[in-house]
């Protein structure tokens, strides 16, 4: 299962449902940590990134059981708060253990992110908030070592940059610590809204829930909790600009467009036009698509998970736009693969001048992360002839059934072992 062919040129019709959102259910699991017993998680996506945290999870003596797309952790009998290096290099999000163990046990131990292919982030804003909260931090041996023998402390905490990880981090902390946490700056992104709903399910005291406030009030201890994870923005922006880059229509379900409205309001100055209802945004594009302008920011701003995406659309755009990646650097990697498709397509830093062309052409390419390996599998979707997308284990991470989805509504693809 390594390779996506790609037989381009029809317009995809129909309708898919997404799942349940990746970089939330990541995060659920980890709350699970939080309270003795079994928690449930449903709309839970089948992907290999929750098949990493289940074993992280089931490392640090967890036992996760899976039926359908209902996880259920049980974390009574936690025998290990150290996360090896195996599993976080796999997946960089197992750094979001830290917080919650070191909040109910007063110690973790886990191994230091290596570099990553999308810029370096790094995890000073997780280390110093904890620090903030009485954590004492050591790195020794490639490991993060936190301990508070005496719990941890509410505190005042300003991140530099609203980080969706530091923010959860510091959260699935706080809820277990003393006294009051106020964490400004906070990244607002609706995954967070949905891991405050499971951690209040739990029994913790959150106000501010969507703001760039939050306000911890600390608890003795938390209870395990059900909760049904967000349905996932960022696969259903993937599907919408799949149907805008081959001119076709199609209804995605099972999110809230609500979550996606910079990118709606981005592909509809494209030409693609849009019904909206409450799970359910249908997409229509006839005419030629127009360039439009992107930055990545925060939400709500562009979302950077999106911007590979929006690339791809705009390499076959009327005319020249210019796409800025303010969030992470390094994130154009995919633009080179693209070129070799026919693309026109200038980097300087972090800014891409794309000169849309009249057609792509197939060719064999390369996915080298995640969303920019979705991304080159919707430009082989609109170009001519077929278009092999080799490492496919990139986008097997976040999408589940990513080809049988796409093929569901009329694309040309199938999965190849090589
Ligand atoms: C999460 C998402 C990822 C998304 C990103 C931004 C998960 C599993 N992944 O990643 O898909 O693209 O949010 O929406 O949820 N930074 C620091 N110091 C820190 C933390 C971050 O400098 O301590 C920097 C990073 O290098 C990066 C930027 O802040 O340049 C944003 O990172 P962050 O919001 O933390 O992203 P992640 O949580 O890693």
């Amino acid at each position: 299962m390594s390779s996506i062919i790609v037989t381009g040129g029809r317009p995809l019709t129909g309708s898919v449902r997404v799942a349940g959102a990746k970089n939330s259910a990541l995060k659920l699991m980890a709350a699970a940590l939080l309270a003795p017993g079994e928690s449930v998680i449903r709309n839970v996506p089948e992907i290999s990134d929750v098949q990493v945290m289940a074993e992280v999870l089931e490392h640090l003596g967890a036992r996760v059981g899976r039926d359908g797309d209902v996880l259920s952790i049980d974390a009574g009998d936690i025998t290990s708060v150290e996360t090896p290096y195996e599993l976080v290099a796999q997946m960089r999000a197992s750094i979001v253990v830290l917080g919650p163990l070191v909040a109910r046990f007063g110690r973790a131990r886990v191994a230091m992110p290596g570099g990553c292919n999308i810029g370096s982030r790094k995890i000073d804003m997780h280390v110093h908030g904890l620090e903030q909260l009485g954590a004492h931090i050591e790195f020794e041996h490639g490991y993060i070592e936190a301990s508070a023998p005496e719990g941890l402390t509410g505190a005042h905490v300003i991140l530099d940059f609203p980080s969706v990880g530091a923010t959860e981090n510091l959260l699935m902390a706080a809820v277990l610590a003393s006294g009051v946490t106020t964490i400004e700056n906070a990244a607002r992104e609706p995954e967070i809204g949905d891991l405050v709903d499971m951690l209040v399910a739990m029994g913790a005291s959150i106000v501010g829930r969507g703001s760039s406030t939050l306000k911890v009030t600390g608890v003795d201890a938390l209870a395990p909790a059900e909760h049904a994870t967000v349905g996932d923005r960022i696969e259903a922006g993937t599907f919408l600009a799949a149907a805008a880059i081959t001119g076709g229509e199609v209804t995605v379900s099972g999110f809230d467009p609500a979550h996606l409205e910079m990118v709606i309001t981005k592909m509809r100055q494209a030409g693609c036009t849009f019904e909206l209802g409450p799970d359910r945004a249908t997409v229509r594009r006839e005419g030629a698509l127009r360039p439009v302008d992107v930055a990545t920011l925060p939400f709500p701003g562009f979302p950077t998970d999106m911007q590979a995406q929006f690339m791809a659309m705009m390499a076959i755009a009327d005319g020249a736009c210019l796409i800025t990646e303010n969030v992470f650097e390094n994130r154009f990697m995919f633009a080179d693969e693209l070129k070799r498709m026919g693309a026109d397509i200038d980097i300087e830093g972090h800014r891409a001048l794309v000169r849309g062309v009249a057609k792509l052409e197939g060719a064999p390419v390369r996915s080298p992360d995640l969303r920019g390996g979705a991304a080159l599998v919707l430009a082989g979707l609109a170009a001519e002839g077929e278009t092999r997308v080799t490492d496919v284990h990139h986008i097997v991470r976040g999408y589940e059934d990513f080809a049988g989805k796409l093929a569901v509504l009329g694309a040309g693809v199938r999965m190849e072992d090589d």
